[in-house]
């Protein structure tokens, strides 16, 4: 028997993507609500992360040397509509899995976001503080503060927009552009929200490679320069082989349509990751080339 790593949210578009790769050398454990889009050949294990009992159940049993959190929900609209479920999950849900790594002593890796930025400044830096604008980053925030406190030892991985398509049936910003493009008409994204993406890939090498350094604290994983969502999905359509001109600049006026309000600037410095890890971090452009 190998070492073993517990990824609670290994059947998300992150999650999976990570039980991927880290099956190379680690034996994998899933654990989330429901057991459909499990890969084939790993473990997975029910678990709700905001019940404390199923939680410490699950340490208790599988004793996992280390541990992944990508379990969350993860729409920035659905927790702007369903504020308690969003705290319940995203808050309490990483409570209960950082004091149980702390407890065993599980080495952790907690997934955050940009959206802890209020996203006014030219670029953030890991020691930057969080504002975030919207409810979801409010519950990221207050989720990096628990876990850092609850495991000292943890790191907090703070990402921006995850590039690429998923390893189960689920949806991620590149399925839902290629959904929407498949159906006749325009599409329009803000041209005033810069993001610092990573392709799925390299983001789950880093996350494997951090599970053995040396490393505590949040952060920053993402592209060496950055984009906004409108030159992002033109990009992304095009080499899906779709025609470019059908994504269009969001007028401002749609944006009320929105529940959530966004950050503009997600542009987050990445220089620290560079320093740390082996695996390189990419250009955006390289990224997305990677995930065709
Ligand atoms: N994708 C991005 O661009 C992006 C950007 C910034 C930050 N992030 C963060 O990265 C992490 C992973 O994101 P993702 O895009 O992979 O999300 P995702 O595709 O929505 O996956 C979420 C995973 O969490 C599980 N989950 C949800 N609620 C749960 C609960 N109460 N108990 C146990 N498991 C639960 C889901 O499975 P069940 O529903 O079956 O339980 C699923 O496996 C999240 O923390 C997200 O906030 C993502």
């Amino acid at each position: 028997m190998g070492r073993k790593l517990l990824v609670f949210g290994g059947s998300g578009f992150i999650g999976g993507k990570i039980v991927q790769k880290a099956l190379e050398s680690w034996d994998v454990l899933i654990a989330s609500r429901s057991g459909g889009r499990i890969p084939a050949g790993v473990n997975w294990h029910r678990a709700d992360i905001s019940d404390k009992g199923d939680v410490t159940g699950l340490f208790e049993t599988l004793k996992p040397d280390a541990c992944v959190n990508a379990a969350a929900l993860s729409q920035i609209d659905r927790a702007e509509e369903d504020k308690d479920l969003a705290w319940k999950i995203n808050v309490e849900g990483a409570e209960n899995v950082a004091e149980c790594c702390g407890t065993f002593g599980s080495r952790q890796i907690y997934f955050s976001s940009d959206a802890v930025y209020d996203g006014s400044a030219d670029i953030y830096k890991e020691s930057d503080m969080p504002d975030p604008v919207n409810y979801y980053g409010k519950t990221k925030a207050a989720a990096e503060k628990a876990v850092l406190s609850l495991d000292p030892e943890a790191v907090v991985v703070r990402i921006s927009l995850v590039l690429g398509f998923p390893v189960t049936d689920v949806p991620s910003f590149y399925t839902n552009l290629r959904d929407k493009l498949k159906k006749p008409g325009e599409l329009y994204f803000p041209v005033d929200e810069y993001r610092t993406p990573v392709d799925v890939l390299t983001l789950s090498e880093c996350v494997v490679e951090l599970i053995d350094k040396d490393f505590r604290g949040v952060l920053h994983i993402g592209s060496t320069d950055h984009a906004n969502r409108y030159e992002l999905a033109g990009l992304i359509a095009e080499m899906m082989g779709f025609d470019k001109d059908r994504v269009g600049i969001l007028n401002p006026d749609r944006e009320g349509q929105k529940k959530a309000p966004r950050h503009k600037n997600g542009i987050i410095d990445v220089s620290k990751a560079r320093a740390l890890l082996d695996t390189p971090l990419l250009s955006v452009d390289e990224g997305v080339r990677r995930t065709f």
